[in-house]
């Protein structure tokens, strides 16, 4: 049986104009636009560029997606968009729960779940980030805390297609992001990742990795056990950044296909 594809994709957060994202998206697709053997490459802008980078990258392999949406279709909720004008926009992705919005934007696991479930109704793919903060990690609760996360947004998913099939989960301790988090240890994400795996990895579509991932770890990253992709801030919001590792996933699917 063939290994399943990795994932490896790149949230913008709240970078670059559209122009400046419109440029990396031509970028990849010189480089890459028939695709990354064994990688499924993804990248999920700022929603003003979505429209214009989803037109440049077209109907190939390399994916977009939005960094949140609403869990209602339309209606009156200023400052909202809704999965349907994502996927208008061409993003094939919904990004949800990353601890930034849990921290600033009141995102819960309630409104997590509703999420879930608003992005699977339209038949997009459900980007889940769950993780730990550092004093959670320091008393030793990491699994406890992520597992429960996940349970509440993905618990009572029919499994198959339309359901937890189509999910991705990407395990983003809060420790470890952005320009003050500093790099997990390999032994540390393999303990939130074995049980991930254990509960979820039969079922889900991938678990990926995310919080200061860069060209230097990224494939020792990719052999922890569980490990079914990574999720990338600032390292690859150049495209050489990027591109350095979408061929260290390449690489990996090589060496373990
Ligand atoms: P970072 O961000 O790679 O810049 O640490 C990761 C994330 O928030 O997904």
């Amino acid at each position: 049986m063939s290994r399943p594809e990795l994932w490896i994709g790149t949230s913008f957060k709240m970078t670059k104009t559209r122009v400046q994202a419109v440029a990396y998206a031509r970028r990849l697709l010189a480089e890459v636009g028939a695709g990354v053997p064994g990688v499924t490459a993804f990248v999920i802008p700022p929603a003003t560029a979505l429209a214009e980078v989803s037109a440049v990258l077209g109907a190939g392999p390399v994916l977009t997606g939005v960094q949140n949406a609403h869990w209602e279709d339309e209606g009156a909720w200023t400052g909202e968009l809704s999965v349907p004008q994502a996927a208008d926009a061409g993003a094939r992705i919904v990004e949800i729960g990353h601890s930034e919005r849990r921290a600033h934007f009141g995102e819960t696991d309630a409104t997590v779940r509703r999420k879930v479930r608003a992005a699977l109704r339209h038949g997009l793919t459900p980007l889940v980030c769950c993780g730990e903060s550092a004093e959670v990690l320091a008393r030793g609760g990491s699994v406890d805390h992520v597992l429960g996360q996940v349970e509440s947004a993905l618990g009572g998913l029919p499994s198959g297609p339309g359901g937890l099939e189509e999910v991705l989960v990407a395990y983003e301790p809060i420790w470890a992001i952005g320009e003050h988090g500093r790099e997990p240890r390999p032994e540390e994400v393999a303990a939130v990742h074995g049980a991930l795996a254990a509960e979820w990895g039969d079922r889900v579509r991938a678990v990926l990795y995310g919080g200061s991932v860069t060209t230097g770890n990224a494939a020792d990253l990719l052999r922890v056990p569980g490990v079914g992709g990574l999720f990338v801030g600032r390292s690859a919001w150049e495209i050489e950044g990027y591109l350095d590792l979408l061929a260290t996933g390449r690489r990996h699917a090589d060496a373990t296909g």
